[in-house]
């Protein structure tokens, strides 16, 4: 980082790097974050980054994500890079993957869609484009834009 440091490096948890700047409070909103847990969180907007302009960073110590939290952040930041902090070291550096289908988190935006009307039916979404972000409903086809999904993760 070129003017060094903004926060301190932490010595356990998860740092999510190279958020798209504008996006940490998504990725907090994804991982349920509100501020009253206790354990330190550190959200870092708008720095400068040699690779992409301007990037967010969250670091969250003594908490690491699970798999649908990080394929959510795949979503609305798939250049982010998430790194497992074990005793103040990159214990794991992983880069996200975008899946091919999204089931059951995001809800389709046609209200005579059966995933709507069945409460026994979940949501599923086949990615179309990755950028700029486009999902169509594999029940009835209608497609879910990029900022139509932040909207629905910010809720
Ligand atoms: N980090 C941290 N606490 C640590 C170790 C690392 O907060 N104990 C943070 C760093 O500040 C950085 C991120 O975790 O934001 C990744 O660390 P590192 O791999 O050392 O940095 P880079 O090489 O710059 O990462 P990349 O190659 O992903 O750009
Ligand atoms: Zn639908």
């Amino acid at each position: 980082m070129k003017n060094g440091l903004i926060v301190s490096k932490i010595k356990n948890g998860t740092v999510i790097d190279h958020i798209p700047a504008g996006r940490a409070l998504a990725v907090l909103n994804i991982l349920g974050i509100k501020g009253n847990e206790g354990n330190r969180v550190a959200l870092v907007m708008n720095v400068e980054s040699s690779k992409m302009g301007k990037k967010d960073i969250v670091k969250i110590e003594e908490r690491e994500l699970n798999q649908r939290e990080v394929e959510l952040i795949a979503l609305i930041a798939p250049s982010a890079t998430i790194n497992i902090i074990r005793n103040y070291e990159v214990a794991e550096k992983r880069k996200l993957n975008l899946p091919e289908k999204i089931e059951g988190i995001l809800k389709c935006p046609n209200p005579a869609c059966i995933t709507n009307n069945d409460v026994e039916a979940r949501s599923r979404f086949i990615v179309i484009s990755k950028s700029p972000l486009v999902l169509k409903c594999d029940y009835c086809e209608t497609t879910l834009t990029e900022d139509e999904v932040l909207r629905q993760i910010l809720l």
